[in-house]
């Protein structure tokens, strides 16, 4: 086998698999189907500082090439998570990225600093991004000001690595990565869904509760990958690829755009062994190629040549 492992920041991942936020909760269920050992990772269901019971129904609806949702970032809280969470959680052997969402930075800062001394989570992604909230989520990645803030007093108070996921519902996302990397971020994940709508033509009304929704599957991958390739040529720091990916091909892809590692979210509602077939695919195509790491293609896209 070819050794698919890669560090971000100061952590190893055994390869650059991770489940992203928001599809498989905090794991219980999954860790049936999918041994998560084998994974670089996983990343939990977006945390906030009290518990939120999500939007109105209905919260998904199926289009051609995707999922639109409106979920309404549902989740226990901070303390029901501490609670009856982090204890399996800490089970489980591989890393763990925690999703922390807020609706003001104190939130954030608070919640960074109650996980602080867990040192099984390593990493804390910053969920700046959520198409679905009144209050924070998206507003905070729309906003230069409010991402450098954000980024910097949870930097304050964190040793953990830093990871700030993007939305890619903004003009220019190379500024935000870089005023978040400015910020202290240690890796840009990008991009969370695209804002989307969808209406019943017998009815005339919103197929969506909450009426708008984030879109997620096949259909973002090209915009995704467009995204991905921008910001690399804009910071240094690592990327965290994500975005409609539906096989092991796409994660190739992601990688040449400049991702180190990738997150599958929603495509494996179509088929939950993906995470496994794509980690097999993408180390039979670098055997198949002579490379010996993933390190070789990350970033090579080639233009005019
Ligand atoms: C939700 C949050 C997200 O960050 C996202 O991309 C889609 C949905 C949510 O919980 O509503």
């Amino acid at each position: 086998m070819i050794d698919l492992g890669v560090n971000i920041g100061s952590v190893h991942f055994k390869n650059p698999i991770l489940l992203a936020s928001g599809i498989i909760g905090f794991g219980e269920e999954y860790q049936e189907i999918i041994d998560f050992e084998n994974l670089g990772g996983i990343v939990t269901k977006s945390i906030s500082l009290n518990p939120r019971a999500g939007n109105k129904p209905p919260r998904i609806v199926e289009t051609p090439c995707g999922m639109l949702n409106s979920i309404g970032l549902e989740n226990p809280g901070l303390e029901k998570f501490l609670n009856e969470k982090v204890d399996f959680l800490k089970t489980i052997k591989t890393n763990v990225v925690v999703s922390v969402a807020g609706s003001s930075i104190d939130d954030f800062v608070e919640i960074a600093k109650v996980l602080e001394p867990i040192e099984e989570f390593k990493i804390l992604e910053l969920n700046i991004s959520c198409p679905n909230v009144k209050e924070g989520g998206i507003l905070f990645g729309k906003n230069p000001d409010l991402t450098r803030s954000v980024v910097r007093r949870v930097r304050e108070v964190s040793t953990k690595n830093l990871w700030v996921k993007l939305t890619p519902n903004v003009t220019n996302i190379g500024n935000i990565a870089s005023i978040a990397e400015e910020a202290g971020a240690d890796a840009i994940a990008l991009i969370n869904t695209f804002e989307g709508m969808a209406i019943d033509i017998n009815t005339f009304k919103p197929k969506l509760g909450n009426v708008i929704g984030g879109l997620s599957g096949p259909a973002i991958k090209p915009m995704a990958i467009k995204r991905v390739w921008e910001v690399f040529q804009t910071v240094k720091i690592p990327i965290v690829g994500m975005g409609g990916i539906f096989s092991w091909k796409d994660v190739v892809e992601f990688l040449i755009a400049g991702a180190q590692i990738v997150q599958i979210g929603s495509s494996i509602f179509n088929d939950p062994l993906l995470p496994i077939k794509a980690i097999t695919g993408l180390s039979d195509f670098l055997r198949s190629h002579n490379y010996s790491s993933i390190s070789e293609i990350v970033g090579k896209t080639k233009i005019n040549e």
